[in-house]
C-alpha cells in the first residue's frame, strides 16, 4: 500500500515531463510564428484541392516533411530543403504524413509543373510508370463521347486510352491538381526559422 503513493507521484511527473516537452515547450517555440517570407496563401481552388487531398488519404502514401541532410538524403533525392515550422501555418489539418510509400510531395509543383502530367498519373499511374504502385482515381474523371467546349480532356498511352469517347478531367481533379502544383516551398527561409525537428542553429545551410 505504502509503496503507491510513490508511484503515483512519478507516474504524475513522468505525465508531466511529457507534457512540458511535447505540449508546452514547441507552443513556447512556436509562439507568434508567422508565414515564412516566400510562402504564398493558398487560392480557392487550391484550397478546395487540398480538401480533396485530404478526403482521398493521400497523406497514408506520401509525407510532406522533407527532412534535413543529417537526418535522410531528402535533398539528394530531389524533395528540397529540410521543411521549417512556418511553411505550415496556412495548414489545416497538416499533412506532414508519416509513410513514405510514395515521394515525398512538400515541393512536387516545382518538382513537376505540368498540369496535364498530374492528370495522366492521378487518372492511371501506371499511364507514365508502368511499376507504379499507385492506385489510379477514375473517379475523379469522366468519359465523354465528345469533349464539350471548356473540358479538360487527358492524354493517355493507347492501352489506358478508352474504346470510344475521352477522358475529361472533373472540377475535383483540376482541384487537386492545382493544390499539388502550388506545392512549392523552394524559397530560401531565414537562419532563424525553427526547422521541423525543432533544432535550429543560425547560419546553418539548409
Ligand atoms: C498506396 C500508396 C499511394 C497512395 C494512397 C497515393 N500515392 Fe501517390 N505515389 C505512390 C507511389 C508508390 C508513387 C511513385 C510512383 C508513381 O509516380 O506513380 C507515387 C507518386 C506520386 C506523385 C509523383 C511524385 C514524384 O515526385 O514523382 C504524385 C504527384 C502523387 N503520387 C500524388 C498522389 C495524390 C494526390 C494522392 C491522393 C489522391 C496519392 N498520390 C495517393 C503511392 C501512393
Amino acid at each position: 500500500m505504502n509503496r503507491l503513493v510513490p508511484l503515483g507521484i512519478l507516474a504524475l511527473a513522468i505525465l508531466a515531463f511529457a507534457t512540458l516537452m511535447l505540449v508546452i515547450a514547441p507552443a513556447v517555440q512556436i509562439r507568434g510564428m508567422t508565414a515564412t517570407p516566400g510562402l504564398k496563401p493558398y487560392t480557392e481552388q487550391q484550397m478546395r484541392g487540398r480538401a480533396q487531398y485530404v478526403s482521398q488519404g493521400c497523406v497514408y502514401c506520401h509525407s510532406q516533411q522533407p527532412r534535413s541532410v543529417d537526418q535522410a538524403p531528402d535533398a539528394e533525392r530531389g524533395w528540397g530543403r529540410a521543411s521549417v515550422a512556418s511553411d505550415y501555418v496556412n495548414d489545416r489539418p497538416h499533412q506532414l504524413g508519416t509513410m513514405r510509400t510514395g515521394p515525398d510531395l512538400f515541393n512536387v509543383g516545382a518538382r513537376l509543373p505540368s498540369r496535364d502530367w498530374h492528370l495522366t498519373h492521378l487518372y492511371q499511374p501506371r499511364a507514365i510508370f508502368d511499376w507504379s504502385i499507385m492506385p489510379g482515381y477514375p473517379y475523379l474523371f469522366e468519359l465523354k463521347a465528345r469533349a464539350a467546349p471548356g473540358d479538360v480532356v487527358i492524354s493517355l498511352p493507347s492501352q489506358y486510352r478508352p474504346d470510344t469517347g475521352v477522358v475529361v478531367a472533373r472540377p475535383e481533379a483540376l482541384d487537386l491538381v492545382a493544390y499539388l502544383q502550388g506545392l512549392d516551398h523552394s524559397y530560401p527561409v531565414p537562419p532563424t526559422a525553427v526547422r521541423d525537428d525543432g533544432y535550429s542553429e543560425p547560419g546553418e545551410p539548409r
